[in-house]
């Protein structure tokens, strides 16, 4: 399978598409979910809230998109959160100087270098603009947040470009009123906005984006200083500091030194059980530590979890050890304590971010799923069961002699305990291939058998094999198969 059919897919059976498709001036880097890709993403985030959220006891919160000036002075985005960019001087169009290097001269230089190393890539490599083979301005920074007037004074504030900020200006408050201890989970999803320069491959690089955001609040001095750390102490995670992935224990990671302690390696085994859940193949997985250049400006020690993908390795989570980074600087700037009791000690604590992306997350799933069952001439979405947008599809074989009324009885039966999908028209075996492909494990089909002998058939998606069941068993097949592990 390549990229175009997993593009073909989510257009074709409603996961997403382009934003405003149906104006010329469509901006690119807008998608939207269609009804297959929110009720994914809805799985998506309640396996994630059972998996990380729940078994870790966090707090979830769901906080303003839009955010003061002053949070951004703060955080360092105002200043740091620039992209590097290049103008052509004949054409005047605009490219993001790190990707046009890489592209064309096949030089990594990570976004965060200095100026003048992209200038001087250009100059030695004799790069010209990809559309007319002009000569470029010099490199320039480019703020990514999109800036937002408040009322009629256009008073000035941001979207914000990480859901996390207002974990942070609001951990005061979370602290006190729900008698937190330390260490502190403190959880968001929703929309963040990046005003991205080249945004590509649909959900892969877009301008509003979904993050699921967990910030750790922790004392410094107890970082291997975790109990629970025994929860995951044998779960396998695998590990790229060198030229290649390797598989190990998170015990053996942190006595090795790869892991700097027990605390960050807890988290990123308790991310890869999660993601091992959604179908991701965890085989084609690897956290990999990025240095100095490639860190985010906020983070002391960063780990990205990428995938293995039909465009390469994709970056679904950054997992930053953020120090007392932003918290140290919202206590200067704003009036708020940010220091906090953690037994008999006064501590200003320390963060641990697993920041994720959920549209790539969503993405890499369909990936993932995705197959050609040339045999059979279908093209199955073997999604968990838990995951699909469709539980059970109910068709009727024919829609005379009773069989669609009947079947109309069986879906108000079901449609309430699971997401059933009613079907009367065309061919059975397209319908059921449309099931396939919007990852449906069961299809049910009402014939004249079940007049006689209230039994209908049931087919399942990945084997394809048909049995006949009794309807008043239904509820309880299809209910076990389709609870969360
Ligand atoms: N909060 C980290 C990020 O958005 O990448």
């Amino acid at each position: 399978m390549d990229y175009e059919a997993v593009m073909k897919l989510a257009l074709e059976r409603g996961f997403y598409f382009p934003s405003c498709e149906v104006y010329a001036d469509a901006q690119a880097g807008f998608w939207e979910y269609g009804p297959s890709g929110v009720s994914l993403k809805n799985k998506f985030l309640e396996l994630w809230r059972r998996e990380l959220i729940r078994r870790d006891e966090m707090l979830e919160i769901d906080g303003s998109q839009i955010m003061s000036k002053s949070v951004f002075e703060a955080s360092g985005h105002l200043s740091n959160f620039a992209d590097p960019i290049i103008k052509c001087i004949k054409c005047n169009s605009t490219f993001r100087a790190d990707r046009t290097i890489a592209d064309i001269a096949k030089i990594e230089i990570p976004e965060s270098a200095g100026l003048e190393e992209f200038d001087n890539a250009i100059s030695q490599n004799n790069i010209k603009c990809p559309k007319c083979k002009g000569d470029f301005e010099k490199t320039k920074k480019f703020n990514m947040m999109f800036r937002v007037g408040i009322g009629p004074e256009e008073e000035e504030a941001y979207l914000r470009p990480e859901t996390c900020q207002s974990i942070f200006v609001d951990f005061p408050r979370l602290f006190k009123t729900m008698r937190g201890k330390l260490p502190l989970g403190i959880a968001q999803v929703g929309k963040s906005f990046r005003n991205e320069i080249a945004p590509r491959q649909s959900l892969l690089r877009l301008r509003e984006f979904y993050q699921a955001e967990i910030e750790i609040f922790c004392n410094p001095s107890k970082l291997d200083d975790m109990d629970k750390f025994s929860e995951i102490q044998d779960t396998i995670i695998r590990v790229q500091t060198d030229a290649e992935p390797v598989s190990m224990s998170c015990k053996e990671a942190v006595e090795s030194g790869i892991i700097p302690n027990k605390f960050v390696a807890y988290y990123l085994g308790i991310l890869t059980e999660f993601y091992e859940k959604t179908g991701i193949d965890i085989t084609k997985s690897r956290f990999r530590k990025l240095d100095d250049k490639e860190k985010a400006f906020y983070a002391e020690v960063a780990f990205d979890f990428e995938v293995e993908t039909i465009i390469g390795w994709l970056e679904l989570v950054a997992c930053n050890y953020r120090s007392d980074y932003d918290l140290s600087n919202h206590a200067k700037k704003s009036t708020a304590k940010f220091e906090v009791m953690d037994n008999d000690e006064k501590v200003l604590p320390h963060i641990f971010e697993i920041s994720m992306g959920i549209d790539r997350s969503l993405y890499t799933i369909l990936e993932h799923s995705l197959r050609d069952d040339k045999e059979h001439e279908r093209i199955v979405l073997s999604l968990k069961p838990y995951l699909s947008p469709v539980h059970v599809g109910v068709l009727s074989l024919v829609k005379k002699d009773g069989l669609k009324e009947k079947t109309d009885e069986i879906y108000l039966q079901i449609k309430r305990k699971c997401d059933a999908f009613l079907d009367h028209s065309g061919a059975i075996g397209r319908r059921y291939r449309r099931l396939d492909e919007v990852g449906s494990p069961f299809a049910i089909t009402v014939d004249h058998q079940t007049l006689e002998d209230e039994t209908v058939t049931i087919r399942k998606r990945d084997s394809m094999e048909q049995s006949r069941i009794k309807i008043s068993d239904l509820d309880s097949t299809i209910s076990e198969s389709i609870a969360f592990p």
